[in-house]
């Protein structure tokens, strides 16, 4: 007799959970590449196997499940994983925009979220531009650039070590050394050494705390002009007052003039609080 595969994860898991553990049962979950992780709560754990076994079944695109084991940590924004279904593996490989990527899941944060914003800013990238890919990561946004537009190149700056381990990977494998630069290091004392007055557009996907580094990231525009966007969690009320306020004051400090493009909600991320991204340019003021 043909078995029918289940449609979705809670049939899967049909007879297998009672039907007080379906109600902590978590149906959502995030794919990076060939890897599923998936949230498990307390009341599932004795059966996590299963639960990871049934989204294989139901997915079957996944050679992998894992759970998350706490929460994002520290700078680097790691959030540890564990295996509980399928190949013993923890090193994704991801694609998007004609890149593959390589993550090595629980060392570096990586987040598939803010794919359409990396489609969208390579829309906006001309020919010849020197971009800084701040925050980079693995590399998804400059190398996705380096695919899809004709920049000329991107400086990739990011503080966790085994995060431009993957990312000079991922630069080989996607055949774009020379275009894509990574820079090992804090986005604050990188640019003032190296990279003030030298972008034509900085992305700064750092969405907790990258108010703190507004200040490099406009010293890091050529005094004749270019683009920031940047990326914040907000209160959901009101959005945009106090990064517009930040924005503007850094700008009137280092004698520059800003002028606020695009503002617009990126996604939902709890209750109360949304992400946003704020596009403006930034030149010196004319004296
Ligand atoms: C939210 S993640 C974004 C990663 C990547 N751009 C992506 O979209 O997948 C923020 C990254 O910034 C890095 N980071 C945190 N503080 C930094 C700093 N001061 N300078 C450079 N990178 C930093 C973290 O290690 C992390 O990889």
């Amino acid at each position: 007799m043909a078995s029918t595969k289940p449609r979705n994860l809670k049939e899967a898991l049909k007879g297998i959970l009672t039907a007080r553990e379906m109600q902590f049962l978590r149906t959502s979950y995030d794919s990076v590449g060939n890897i599923a992780v998936i949230e498990i709560m307390p009341e599932l754990e004795r059966k996590e196997k299963k639960i990871g076994e049934a989204l294989l079944l139901v997915n079957p695109q996944f050679e992998t499940v894992c759970k998350i084991a706490g929460a994002h940590k520290g700078f680097f924004r790691v959030q540890p994983v564990k295996v509980i279904a399928g190949k013993r593996n923890k090193t994704a490989l991801y694609r998007e925009s004609g890149t593959r990527l390589k993550v090595d899941l629980g060392k570096v944060f990586f987040s598939p979220r803010l794919s359409h914003e990396r489609e969208r800013i390579s829309k906006l990238i001309k020919k010849g531009e020197v971009v800084g890919a701040l925050f980079a990561g693995v590399g998804p946004f400059p190398i996705v650039f380096a695919k899809n537009t004709e920049m000329e190149r991107a400086i990739a700056i990011e503080l966790n070590p085994h995060a431009v381990k993957n990312m000079e990977e991922n630069i080989v494998l996607n055949k774009v050394s020379g275009r894509v630069e990574p820079v090992l290091g804090d986005v604050n004392k990188i640019i003032p050494l190296k990279y003030r007055g030298k972008f034509d557009r900085a992305v700064m996907p750092l969405p907790k705390g990258g108010e703190n580094f507004l200040a490099s990231t406009i010293a890091s525009i050529k005094p004749t002009g270019g683009v920031v966007h940047f990326y914040q969690f907000v209160p959901i009320e009101d959005p945009f007052t106090e990064s517009l306020k930040l924005i503007r004051e850094e700008a009137a400090k280092q004698g520059k003039k800003v002028r606020i493009i695009r503002k617009r909600k990126v996604r939902s991320f709890s209750a109360r609080t949304i992400q946003v991204v704020i596009d403006f340019t930034v030149k010196k003021a004319k004296v």
